[in-house]
């Protein structure tokens, strides 16, 4: 695997001028801040050697080097998903690589269905803390200790002081931001309302099918993480209403300036 991780990243430094210490997930509710990147290198995944190939409608796959007003920003366009048959050393790889390229801070977003009562679709949650339910652990297997610890610390998975900055952006722009714990579980199916019971009951506020497995990996690695879901259909009791990936999409779109603005002033102030 340290192999791998090395020749990829080696392929990539060779593709682009500048390093940056920062890195962005575009998930879902995020596409459209590559448009604010400038001085664009972009690497398809399909020319990096050992990176997966992403296959989910609405996900396109690319490497975006450039700057993001004036910090230099590596982002990636499409993510790999557990439950497209990725195993989860194939789903973390690029944040492996991050690593090996000097990234020393990570933001993610992605689309998520909400469990508290108080949340509306639309709404932007900043996740504060992660259960995780996936089969499969990120770092089963023998540990590298070059990469990490064998038990690497949780207790600060996402960054205190980037919730805080974020926090500060939405009030300083009047923009509504609620603040969880994001429940990772592999889907693809979304929830029976039982599953929304539970997955309230043990303490989460939204659930997804992503990001857990890349925090774990960029916490291992040491990296900064900062995360965030647009709630884009509600589990909540009583109104656990029929969902789909179009609708999911939808409301993703609609919520994307908001998500977008409080990201791109995060990663230009931190
Ligand atoms: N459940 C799981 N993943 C999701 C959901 C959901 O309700 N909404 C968007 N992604």
């Amino acid at each position: 695997m340290i192999e791998q991780i090395k020749e990829t990243a080696a392929y990539i430094a060779s593709k682009v001028q500048v390093l940056p210490k920062t890195a962005i997930i575009l998930g879902t509710g995020l596409g459209e801040l590559v448009n604010h990147i400038t001085d664009k290198t972009e690497i398809p995944y399909t020319e990096i050697p050992h990176f997966p190939v992403s296959t989910v409608e609405g996900h396109q796959g690319k490497l975006i080097f450039g700057k993001l007003g004036k910090k230099d920003v590596m982002a990636m366009q499409g993510r790999f998903h557990y439950y497209e048959g990725y195993d989860m050393k194939q789903v973390t790889f690029p944040v492996r690589v991050m690593k090996e390229l000097g990234i020393e801070h990570l933001f993610v977003s992605n689309a998520a269905g909400g469990m508290n009562p108080d949340f509306a679709i639309g709404d932007i949650m900043i996740i504060r803390d992660h259960i995780n339910l996936f089969p499969e652990h990120p770092l089963h297997g023998r540990n590298h200790n070059e990469l990490g610890v064998r038990f690497p610390d949780m207790s600060e998975a996402y960054s205190h002081r980037l919730i805080a900055k974020a926090l500060e952006i939405a009030e300083k722009n009047h923009i509504k931001v609620q603040q969880g714990v994001y429940v990772g579980t592999q889907g693809p199916t979304f929830e029976t309302p039982a599953e929304y019971r539970y997955f309230r009951i043990i303490g989460g506020d939204a659930v997804g099918m992503s990001t857990v497995p890349e925090v774990i990996v960029a916490r291992h690695a040491g990296i900064e993480v900062f995360a965030v879901s647009v709630i884009t259909d509600l589990g909540v009791e009583g109104i656990v209403e029929k969902c789909s990936h179009e609708e999911v999409q939808k409301a993703a779109a609609a919520a994307q300036p908001k998500m977008t603005f409080i990201m791109k002033e995060l990663v230009e102030q931190f």
